[in-house]
């Protein structure tokens, strides 16, 4: 079944929750003169994804396609979109597109440089590189200034049917979900590295009034301040899972 709700404003929410998995499999339709997706899901639920953006726009004026980073739950659709909008184009950054679209993607990519700004209309989308954060080198967020929502990907994931939009931290259940991996056949879900912090706290400073999370619920507040408490506990459970030696090499 697959839900859709306004996160915020022209900030659509395309969910579906798989049983098999235990989680939601989120993709963002943002309306704009160019609309853009962020993530198309996995091959697999494209139908479904489709039939969500029919909703929202005509899909054949999808302009814009992006995503985190290359994985199947984050850009496997890719080139099925491709081929049902043919204006639409794939966004990634420099190690994105260089490293896997110029080969996977039906057509060239938009290449967008770190901290370099796409426009769609009304909307300014921040291209910004963070290597291993969530993980994978080609790793990115991207922050739509003009509403403040930061697209976290598989940041602050949390497991299970939850609901779309929440003003209550995430922290917990974004911890249990890190413990719940690491205990099984899918440890080590997302590194903490040397620079991990640094990067965490950047985007903290963007101070975001939205996070749109790729599974799970959103979050409306203080982004900043919640963004925050992810790196704290991320660096504890690093030390724990030891990803990390102690906390003070990292300070
Ligand atoms: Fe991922
Ligand atoms: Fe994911």
């Amino acid at each position: 079944m697959t839900n859709i709700d306004e996160i915020a404003p022209d900030v659509f929410r395309i969910s579906t929750f798989v049983p098999e998995g235990g989680l939601q499999f989120n993709q963002f339709l943002v309306r704009d003169e160019q609309p853009l997706l962020y993530h198309t899901g996995m091959a697999g639920l494209f139908e479904p994804v489709y039939a969500g953006v029919a909703w929202l726009i005509e899909p054949s004026s999808l302009r814009w396609i992006s995503f985190s980073h290359f994985e199947a739950d984050e850009c496997g659709g890719l080139n099925r979109w491709l081929a049902a909008a043919p204006q639409a184009q794939a966004a990634a950054n420099m190690v994105g597109t260089v490293v896997n679209l110029s080969d996977f993607a039906l057509r060239p990519a938009r290449m967008v440089m770190h901290n370099e700004i796409l426009e769609t209309g009304t909307r300014r989308f921040r291209f910004i590189q963070t290597p291993h954060v969530p993980h994978g080198w080609d790793a990115g967020m991207l922050y739509e200034e003009t509403g403040r929502v930061l697209f976290t990907s598989d940041l602050f994931h949390q497991s299970g049917q939850v609901e779309a939009l929440t003003s209550n931290s995430l922290i917990d259940r974004a911890r249990q979900t890190l413990l719940d991996y690491q205990a099984g056949p899918f440890a080590d879900y997302q590194p903490y590295t040397p620079r991990t912090g640094t990067i965490l706290q950047s985007l903290a400073g963007l101070q975001p009034r939205t996070l749109a999370t790729m599974h799970g619920s959103s979050f409306t507040g203080d982004g900043g301040a919640e963004i925050n408490k992810l790196n704290e506990m991320m660096q504890e459970l690093a030390v724990s899972f030891n990803m990390l030696p102690s906390l003070r090499s990292v300070n």
